[in-house]
């Protein structure tokens, strides 16, 4: 198949692209590097293996529908797989506009055009964000849908249009919804930007293992957890990229409606004992300081994974150990990401 991947210089765009090539798909990855960089292309084509199948790229703005469009001209699409969407929690509740009209107007231009060109099959880029606070864990696809904040509400208000457009036209849809990326490419040559992000744990774990930066503060320690400290479900990026894949290939095989699946390892992991497996991975002590809740925090999810192992056949297969390990490779090799 000719995939086209939105995003694709992102993170998980990046990574994704690199397994739909590793598994024979020709790709053609765009990207406005609002909040990426060239540099994670190049990557991704250092990995890639061109007489396997074709790594093409383009810089285009999803919302600007014309040249979206010639990408369609150009190219012999047979997929999509749209990750491109603004993604910072707090500047979503800051701007809330700009996030609802970028990523709403960036899947509505993708969507017209997809069903002008008669591209029937898209993986959409979700989040278990839809969920805010689960009432019961492990959170089930069929749990209440609350997201917390503007950017978790255009996720869900994404899958709304994709189901929408779904029922009237030739398009099927798989809505992956993420729990928490981490690790790199076990190359330590792809992996996630500090420049792009990060107010994320992992990241700033790694900056103080690497002598970046002083110390974690640790959000909270008297939530109703184990240990007291947040609790999140972890995911191997290369895991994730992997589900794309999946996913396609079910879409390929002839699903014909809109389904959302969560994408987790199934396993809850605290702050405390994040750091911990950071200490034995790095061999060094990780300094942290516990400080006051970070507002619009929640205290705890995982995923239910049922309906991904039964309806993609995926599960994670790597644990938290090998989420650290890979993420400081990347990190110890790059530790001001993709600069020149
Ligand atoms: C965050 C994002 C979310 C994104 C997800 C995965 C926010 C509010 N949410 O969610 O949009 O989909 O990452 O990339 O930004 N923590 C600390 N100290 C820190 C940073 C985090 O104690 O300096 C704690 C948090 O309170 C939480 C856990 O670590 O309990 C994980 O935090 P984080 O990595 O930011 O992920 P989420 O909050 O789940």
């Amino acid at each position: 198949m000719t995939v086209l991947v939105t995003g694709g210089a992102g993170y998980v765009g990046s990574h994704t692209a690199l397994a739909l090539h590793e598994a024979g798909h020709d790709i053609v990855l765009v990207d406005n590097f609002a909040n990426s960089s060239p540099m994670a292309v190049d990557a991704t084509r250092a990995l890639a293996k061109p007489e396997v199948a074709r790594l093409d790229f383009v810089e285009v703005d999803l919302c600007d529908a014309e040249a979206l469009a010639n990408v369609f001209k150009k190219y012999r699409l047979s997929a999509v797989i749209h990750f491109a969407a603004h993604k910072a929690v707090a500047d979503s509740v800051n701007e809330p506009v700009r996030y609802y009209q970028n990523n709403l107007g960036s899947l509505l231009n993708l969507l017209e055009v997809m069903v002008e060109f008669g591209v029937g099959i898209l993986v959409y880029s979700s989040s278990c964000m839809v969920y805010g606070q689960p009432l019961a864990l492990p959170v089930t696809e069929l749990a209440p849908l609350k997201p917390a904040n503007p950017y978790g509400r255009t996720k869900l208000m994404c899958e709304q249009v994709i189901a929408d457009v779904c029922a009237v036209q030739p398009l099927a849809a798989i809505c992956l919804r993420y729990f928490n990326p981490v690790g790199a490419h076990p190359s330590g040559c792809l992996g996630e930007d500090p420049n792009q992000t990060s107010n994320n744990l992992l990241p700033l774990v790694l900056q103080v293992a690497s002598g970046r930066r002083e110390k974690v503060l640790v959000f909270g320690d008297d939530y109703d957890t184990a240990d007291g400290s947040g609790v999140r479900d972890y995911v191997h990026v290369v895991d994730l990229a992997e589900a794309h894949v999946l996913a396609l290939d079910r879409l390929a095989a002839g699903y014909q409606d809109a389904i959302s699946v969560n994408v987790g390892s199934g396993f809850g992991t605290s702050v405390f004992e994040l750091i911990d497996v950071a200490e034995r991975v790095c061999g060094v002590p990780i300094s942290f300081e516990v400080c006051g809740r970070r507002s619009g925090d929640i205290a705890k999810t995982w995923a239910a994974t049922d309906l991904a192992a039964e309806f993609l056949g995926w599960r994670a297969k790597r644990d938290v150990n090998d989420m650290v390990a890979d993420h400081w490779r990347w990190h110890s090799r790059n530790p001001d990401g993709y600069v020149a």
